[in-house]
């Protein structure tokens, strides 16, 4: 596997938290369940990229539906590991969602600032239903948040995260597995 190569070439990779296995596991129960919801009906996927980008490619495969793909980029964090607070479109999305069954895929709720704002651009478009998808949510953003991510892949303890689409300073997005990045060693 590359993790043995980034492991031993990378002393900001501290350790695996969730393994590839796991994530194929969920995304393939996750898969299911959207599956089963959306019976009948063609779902627009919304991938949120750069990070929820190969969430949203797998997850769309173990979506037995006829579904549709649509991508949004949004930044809201820069080059750093901190939030800047600010939410800006840097890709819209190519189709029009009024009336649609849409399904926002995303990598990570961390504060949830993206969300709320993705939820309120999109439900000014005027879509049919609007549910939201994320692969990692915060531990310690229950309550509020839980009500608003009705497909959640795993909570996630308040460290940095790497692998499986999300990165720092746009690098290790390509590991199949989620690491904990510990920021006092990464450059
Ligand atoms: P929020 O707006 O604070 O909820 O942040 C959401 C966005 O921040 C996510 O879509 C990610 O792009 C990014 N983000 C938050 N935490 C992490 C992390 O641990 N690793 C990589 N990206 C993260
Ligand atoms: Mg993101």
């Amino acid at each position: 596997m590359t993790d043995q190569n980034a492991l031993n070439g990378d002393p900001a990779l501290s350790k695996i938290l969730v393994s590839h296995d796991e994530i194929s596991n969920r995304v393939h129960d996750l898969g299911q369940e959207i599956t089963n919801d959306y019976a009948g009906r063609v779902p627009l996927l919304i991938g949120v990229l750069k990070g929820g980008a190969i969430f949203t490619t797998d997850l769309a495969r173990a979506i037995d539906l006829r579904v549709e793909l649509d991508f949004m980029a949004v930044s809201s964090y820069g080059s750093s590991t901190r939030t800047s607070g600010v939410v800006r479109i840097l890709k819209d999305l190519d189709e029009d969602i009024e009336g649609r069954d849409v399904i926002l895929v995303e990598d990570i709720v961390d504060s949830g600032l993206t969300l709320r704002y993705l939820r309120k651009t999109l439900l000014a478009r005027n879509p049919g239903t609007l549910e939201f998808c994320s692969l990692l949510v915060r531990e310690e953003q229950q309550g509020e948040l839980d009500d608003l991510v009705k497909y959640v892949g795993f909570k996630l303890p308040a460290v940095w995260v790497v692998g499986y689409g999300l990165d720092v300073a746009q690098r290790y997005r390509n590991l199949p597995d989620i690491w904990e990045y510990d920021t006092s060693v990464g450059s």
